[in-house]
């Protein structure tokens, strides 16, 4: 166990002793304090770590609560308020508020709303938050453009802010931002975190902004905040309009002859793609480390929309050439053409190495959505009314 004594100095808010030797420059919380630090423990006493995760109700944001309770965490998510639930991923997880020893607690805000953020904040007290809040759909970004920078890049500077208060209000805390690939956009593949940010959207230039908001933060303000640059990463639980699911459902919902056709845009695009799952054990070790950094996620294998296509299709022993069909509305105005990562650096320092492989992801979100397409048929076939699911302009 390593003794440091940490200084207050309130005119640059945050002083840390120098030459201590000790891993405490990142918990600069407590003013003229005695921190006793040992290993990962959690500095701010005993009571169990707490998350805060912006974008739960999301594809990352479900499964990154469920691992963070796994592990003992108290996780706390914030929700938008919506006029239809928007909680369905966290289904599993979620127990009634009234219950004794819930560790699952919703907050409702908005990451446009910096107020809100910070009374969640002040609610939650977090020593660990993910920030995956985001208008998280490339070609939306081009026709909703002012409000993905709102949500994606000021979005973010404005829960930095709010971090930045908090730390000065004496709270330990690291901070996990959700950088993307995109970012790359036209840069040469293979892409590592020396690779030069040439973004191809206002989603992507929006994520560069908030990439870039961090690192400023991390060094004017010596905040423990870690970018992750992660490439395409897919599940069962992805939003139904991005291509792989898109794929999935389509191509489930012909096999049981509920639709006829499915309509596509750039098929020759490549991608990077993992399974989400995988993704989300990457976020939290980043936060685990001494020293903050950025790490690229990736799997190192490259497909093409296409290749998607005929894996999904044998899968289910269709042609998918029979069914799908081209639509202008997909494209793109300016596209990504091939995102590649090296994950080296995630694979030496935080010891990340992707589980499920190419084939197995599409196999599995196969499995799942012939499943849902099945109980879709029984209800059809019952009789019952069903809506279409994923009806869906993208
Ligand atoms: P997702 O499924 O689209 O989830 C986005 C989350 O953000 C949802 O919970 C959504 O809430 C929430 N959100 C949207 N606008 C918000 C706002 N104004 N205020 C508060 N919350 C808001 O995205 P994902 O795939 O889980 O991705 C998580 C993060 O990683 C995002 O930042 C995304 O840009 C980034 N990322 C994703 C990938 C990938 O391949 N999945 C790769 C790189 C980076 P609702 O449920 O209410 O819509
Ligand atoms: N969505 C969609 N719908 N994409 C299509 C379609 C279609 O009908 N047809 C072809 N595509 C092509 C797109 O043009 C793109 O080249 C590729 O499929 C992947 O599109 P998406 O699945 O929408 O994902 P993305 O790569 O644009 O963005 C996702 O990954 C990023 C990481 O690189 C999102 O999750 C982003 O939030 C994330 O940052």
């Amino acid at each position: 166990m390593t003794t440091c004594l940490i200084l207050w100095n309130s005119a640059t808010s945050v002083e840390i002793a120098a030459g201590c030797g000790c891993k405490c420059k990142w918990w600069p919380w407590r003013r003229k304090d005695e921190i006793r630090m040992s290993g990962q423990g959690n500095p701010n006493g005993n009571r169990s770590r707490r998350a805060l995760i912006t974008g739960i109700t999301g594809q990352d944001g479900s499964f990154l609560a469920e691992f963070l309770l796994a592990r003992g965490y108290e996780v706390h998510g914030v929700v938008r308020r919506a006029s239809t639930f928007n909680t369905e991923r966290l289904d599993a997880i979620y127990a009634d508020p009234h219950n004794q020893g819930v560790r699952l607690s919703l907050h409702y805000g908005d990451i446009t709303d910096g107020a809100a953020l910070r009374r969640t904040l002040d609610r939650a007290q977090p020593d660990e938050i993910y920030n995956l809040a985001a208008q998280s759909h490339v070609r939306v970004s081009f026709d909703q453009a002012e409000y993905t920078a709102d949500a994606v890049a000021t979005g973010t500077l404005r829960l930095l802010e709010a971090v930045r208060d908090y730390t000065v209000a004496g709270h330990a805390v690291r901070l996990y931002q959700a950088g993307s690939s995109e970012m790359y956009g036209a840069a040469r593949p293979p892409q590592d975190e020396n690779t030069t940010f040439y973004p191809r959207s206002p989603y992507a230039a929006s994520k560069v902004a908030a990439h870039w908001y961090a690192v400023n933060y991390r060094e004017a303000y010596k905040l423990f905040i870690c970018n992750g640059i992660l490439f395409n990463h897919e599940s069962e639980r992805r939003g139904e309009t991005f291509v792989t699911r898109k794929i999935t459902r389509g191509l489930a919902r012909i096999k049981m002859g509920l639709q006829e056709n499915l309509y596509l845009g750039n098929l020759n695009a490549k991608r990077d793609w993992g399974y989400a799952k995988d993704y989300v054990e990457a976020m939290w070790m980043m936060l685990q480390q001494t020293e903050p950094g950025d790490f690229v996620v990736a799997t190192g294998e490259s497909h093409s929309v296409s290749d998607f296509l005929d894996l999904a299709a044998s899968y289910l022993g269709l042609d998918w050439k029979k069914y799908v069909k081209e639509d202008p509305r997909y494209l793109r105005p300016t596209e990504v053409d091939c995102l590649c990562g090296d994950a080296a650096k995630a694979r030496a320092k935080l010891g990340w190495v992707p589980k499920v492989t190419f084939p197995q992801l599409v196999k599995l979100m196969v499995e799942h959505d012939l499943e849902l397409a099945g109980q879709e048929t029984t209800l059809t076939k019952a009789g019952h009314q069903v809506a279409q699911r994923g009806a869906s302009q993208r």
